[in-house]
């Protein structure tokens, strides 16, 4: 069933596995996670996931062209009730490739810098596991060489990589063993991005939320930012070319895809998610104000933890963390010890000398 349509593409309310057209580009999609705490659309189980997919999956490689591609943006999950980690989604990709014969033509990780900690019971309370801020995007193809160029999404040179075109460089070789020759000195407007791509998920003040508040719709609880579609639409199709979300959510890919004046179909079962995804093409509303910044920086892990003392802190819980500590105790581990957050300014300053001779000794670059 059509529900919308736009310049460039057509959103249908239907299950998407009764609705595969073929002479596709690109398939680009979140789809359901295997979570455990469940959305309002409904999360399959860990251990059925890689089934229900298959037939999905199945459906992806017939209707792509030969060059095609099919991204898929999917988050990690834990195993219920402990603190160790689902491996459903690697399963789902060793089967891809394995069973399907898709290729892995390479696996992206997106941070979500804005992501908060979570699951607050490892992370928060038992302090015994780091938080989950990364999904894995793991682009496939039915050839080794699909249809790609990086020069579409080059992003701004270093300030030293600037300093290098300009100044030049030595060439030599590395101790890592790499040969640094003139060619780093030339000019190719711009540097090669990493498979690390950091996007914060802070969408505030866009066209689609506003649109919601004012027709009473609740915005889909999973959306992803708009920057992510746009890397694979532009690095892995041309301007005219067919673009397919088989669980659309709120329509982002379609709205990238309208953008990008690339054709699109998105696939979305829920109606009140597609009543929604109007409001991305209602062309009334202002165009979204939301600040993005260029960088993320990440921290040295070590920054806060200096020197080989262990002075201050706990002892690592002998049970691995089994016994939930009480409130009492939650709250003493952050005073009995030395807090690493309390004087974080003035540590990071005062170790940067430390950091620099700890690289002179191990002939890092
Ligand atoms: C993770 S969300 C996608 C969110 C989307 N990327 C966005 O940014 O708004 C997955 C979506 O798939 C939809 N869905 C689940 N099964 C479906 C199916 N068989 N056909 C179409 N949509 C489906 C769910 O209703 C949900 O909205």
């Amino acid at each position: 069933m059509q529900e919308f349509a736009t310049k460039y593409g057509t959103v249908i309310l239907q299950d998407s596995l009764e609705y595969m057209r073929d002479s596709i580009d690109l398939v680009f999609t979140s789809p359901p996670f295997a979570l455990l705490r469940k959305k309002d659309y409904g999360n399959v189980e860990a251990d059925e996931y890689v089934a229900w997919f298959e037939n999905f999956a199945r459906e992806f490689y017939r209707i792509l062209k030969p060059m095609g591609s099919l991204v898929i943006d999917i988050g990690g999950s834990w195993i219920p009730g402990q603190p160790t980690r689902s491996l459903y989604h690697f399963e789902l990709l060793i089967m891809l490739v394995r069973k399907l014969q898709f290729y892995l033509a390479q696996e992206f990780y997106w941070w979500n810098p804005a992501k908060l900690p979570t699951p607050a019971e490892w992370v928060n309370v038992r302090r015994i596991r780091v938080k989950d801020a990364v999904n894995c995007v793991f682009w496939l193809s039915k050839t080794p060489w699909p249809k790609a160029s990086n020069r579409r999404v080059l992003t701004p040179y270093s300030d030293s990589m600037l300093d290098l075109i300009e100044n030049g460089y030595e060439a030599k070789l590395r101790p890592s063993g790499h040969d640094i020759s003139e060619k780093f000195q030339r000019d190719n407007g711009g540097a090669i991005p990493p498979n690390l791509i950091a996007i914060p998920n802070t969408e505030s003040n866009s066209n689609y939320l506003r649109y919601c508040k004012e027709h009473d719709i609740k915005p889909h609880p999973a959306r992803f930012p708009a920057r992510l579609p746009e890397l694979f639409v532009r690095m892995l199709t041309d301007i005219g070319d067919s673009v397919f979300d088989p669980f659309a959510g709120s329509c982002v890919t379609g709205e990238v895809c309208e953008l990008l004046k690339r054709q699109w179909i998105c696939c979305e079962i829920v109606p009140e998610y597609v009543e929604g995804a109007k409001g991305r093409f209602v062309m009334a509303y202002p165009s979204n104000n939301n600040k993005e910044a260029n960088y993320y920086k990440i921290l040295n892990p070590a920054v806060l933890w200096n020197g080989s003392s262990t002075e201050g802190y706990d002892d690592l819980p002998a049970d691995g963390g089994k016994q939930r500590p009480t409130f009492e105790e939650q709250d003493h581990t952050l005073t009995k010890s030395e807090n690493p957050q309390k004087s974080k300014v003035e540590k990071v300053q005062a170790i940067q000398p430390r950091l620099l001779d700890h690289r002179d000794q191990y002939n890092t670059e």
